[in-house]
């Protein structure tokens, strides 16, 4: 093996670009040469990349985002597109692929491999934390440190108004980063797409915390449970009160990656070009009870996802 490519696709994540750090230096490291993929395999397949240093890695550990861009390609999805990045692959003489991203990007990785035997390995980051076999994505810990700051900010002046608001937060069908920030920051009330609430207890939720003395209540509502919108309505319908709504949105996609998520994405970088160097491919690098571990992609899609009850059950205690 003398060349890989590397590449991020799906939604951006914090700590993309320490990732892509780790992998080049890494690479180099070894004595390979890295190809830097733009636009995830939108550029595999349309040949849009060029050979990275270690200087070009420079000051962006630091950096939201991604440095070499991210997209959602259609044509990858189709047998055709594949082939085009396969010849694209050949004529680039690339000996394997590092991609970084979500399960979409780790999709790709296994449809590249199924068709072409080319050699893959991918890194977990999405703040959406919703791969069962990793403990953390990349960008996860970030994306909840946005949304605490944000409920902190949103909690001076709810109380400031004894008003209630619902925020909205991203993670796709997955309520990890709800139940983590929502924790963090204390909210009164979570809401996950794993944990079905009907609104007669949500009502009932508000009501007890009011009973407790609360003035202000702040409901962390994930993506995947409903629009704060439809909750709202349903609320104001219910108990006659004025609800204030939140929705987050891309803000908790950017910003600059926390210690925790640099860690990561260095370890697992690294790992990654280690894995491909003992010749071991069609595999994902993740972290399971704080150690690096390798998954087969088809088994690591396949897994279960694996929602904290004991937490969850957890945070309503303690919100009271
Ligand atoms: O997967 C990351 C994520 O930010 C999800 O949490 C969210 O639902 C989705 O991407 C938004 O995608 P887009 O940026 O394409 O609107």
């Amino acid at each position: 093996m003398k060349r890989i490519g590397v590449l991020t696709s799906g939604g951006d994540a914090p700590g993309m670009n320490a990732a892509l750090r780790a992998v080049t230096r890494m690479a180099i490291n070894n004595g390979l040469e890295v190809m830097g993929i733009r636009k995830g395999y939108f550029g595999l397949v349309n040949d849009d990349m060029s050979i990275l240093s270690r200087r070009d890695v420079s000051d962006i550990v630091q950096r939201g985002g991604t440095k070499l861009k991210t997209a959602r390609c259609k044509e990858f999805q189709q047998i055709e597109g594949i082939k085009k990045a396969h010849e694209v692959i050949k004529a680039r003489k690339i000996d394997a692929i590092v991609a970084i991203g979500g399960d979409g990007t780790f999709r790709g990785c296994k449809d590249l491999y199924d068709h072409t035997q080319i050699p893959c390995v991918g890194i977990p980051a999405t703040i959406d934390n919703d791969l069962a076999y990793t403990d953390y994505t990349i960008g996860f810990d970030t994306a909840a440190n946005t949304i605490v700051h944000a409920i902190n900010n949103l909690r001076d002046t709810m109380i400031s108004h004894d008003r209630v608001c619902i925020v909205e937060v991203m993670g796709r069908k997955c309520g990890d980063l709800a139940l983590n920030a929502g924790i963090a920051g204390g909210a009164e009330i979570i809401l996950v797409p794993e944990k079905r609430m009907s609104l007669s207890t949500i009502i009932r939720n508000i009501k007890d915390n009011v009973a407790a003395g609360k003035s202000s209540e702040i409901i962390l509502l994930a993506e995947g449970f409903c629009k704060a919108e439809t909750l709202k309505d349903e609320i104001i319908r219910e108990l006659g009160m004025t609800v204030w709504t939140s929705r987050l949105g891309h803000i908790q996609r950017g910003g600059t990656p926390t210690v925790q998520d640099r860690i990561l994405a260095a370890r697992l970088g690294c790992a990654a070009v280690d894995v491909l160097l003992k010749g071991k491919t069609n595999h994902l690098v993740g972290i399971k009870n704080h150690r690096v571990v390798t998954k087969k992609i088809s088994e690591a899609l396949e897994a279960k996802a694996k929602f904290n009850k004991k937490l969850y059950k957890e945070a309503k205690i303690i919100s009271l």
